[in-house]
């Protein structure tokens, strides 16, 4: 019964995200990895083929891509994309890309990386001009690492330790290399008041991005600037 109204509410946000997100004039479009995704690709499936036979779907993994392949859309990969489009300096590839997140705090940073895409997820997202992060009631949090156990970091592999010791330095209590199973790992948590000078979400996403050996971390700030406003009258778009 509980399972049935969280997946009622990832569908409802996924049919929400679609309806006032994806322009009938969009040509490129970023699929992010996750439950709540699939519920975007069934969205966009159903809508008329003459609304979407412009549209590219660019994956974040292989479970958004199989989603893409499996609903019959078309599937361009990260490589092709940046092919087929003639440099511009500044441009962005995508239009827009729907993902989802294993939090959200009151400003829009996500945590996300609980399926171990972030790597890829932060790509598509940075080439996007638009971020629409979808996220049911349970993602919505007064500060991020308030349910979810840790930050996702992927890191490369010869730094490992050398990556968790000094994540350890910037007051991780736990890091640890995950194993297996999504959504049980991360290795720092965020010290909870920035007004003792302890880390704000930016300073610590820019702090652990400064160890050498990570690759990437599943932490995406929320917007800034004149797009913070914008982003707080339609309620959906953020840049990363
Ligand atoms: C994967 C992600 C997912 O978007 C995030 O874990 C949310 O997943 P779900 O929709 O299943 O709750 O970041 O790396």
């Amino acid at each position: 019964m509980a399972g049935d109204l969280v997946e009622s509410a990832k569908r409802a946000a996924a049919q929400h995200a679609v309806r006032d997100h994806l322009k009938p004039d969009y040509t490129h479009i970023g699929i992010g990895s996750g439950s709540t995704i699939k519920y975007v690709v069934e969205t966009i499936a159903a809508m008329s083929k003459d609304t979407t036979s412009k549209m590219k779907f660019v994956p974040t993994g292989s479970q958004s891509r199989d989603l893409i392949l499996d609903a019959k859309l078309p599937l361009l990969t990260i490589e092709t994309l940046v092919l087929e489009k003639e440099y511009v300096p500044g441009q962005q590839y995508l239009d827009v890309c729907f993902d989802g997140a294993d939090e959200v705090d009151p400003e829009l940073n996500c945590i996300k990386g609980g399926g171990a895409c972030h790597f890829q997820e932060k790509i598509v997202a940075v080439m996007s001009k638009r971020f629409i992060c979808v996220a049911d009631y349970r993602k919505k949090v007064p500060n991020l690492l308030t349910g979810w156990p840790g930050i996702p970091i992927e890191v490369h592999p010869s730094l490992t330790e050398y990556v968790r010791r000094k994540l350890i330095e910037l007051g991780s209590r736990k890091p640890y290399v995950r194993s297996g199973l999504p959504g049980k790992a991360g290795p720092i948590r965020e010290r909870e008041d920035p007004s003792k000078g302890l880390y704000t979400v930016e300073s610590l996403a820019r702090r652990i991005g400064e160890i050498k050996g990570v690759l990437e971390i599943g932490l995406f700030s929320g917007p800034t600037g004149p797009e913070a406003k914008d982003h707080q009258k339609d309620g959906g778009e953020k840049p990363v």
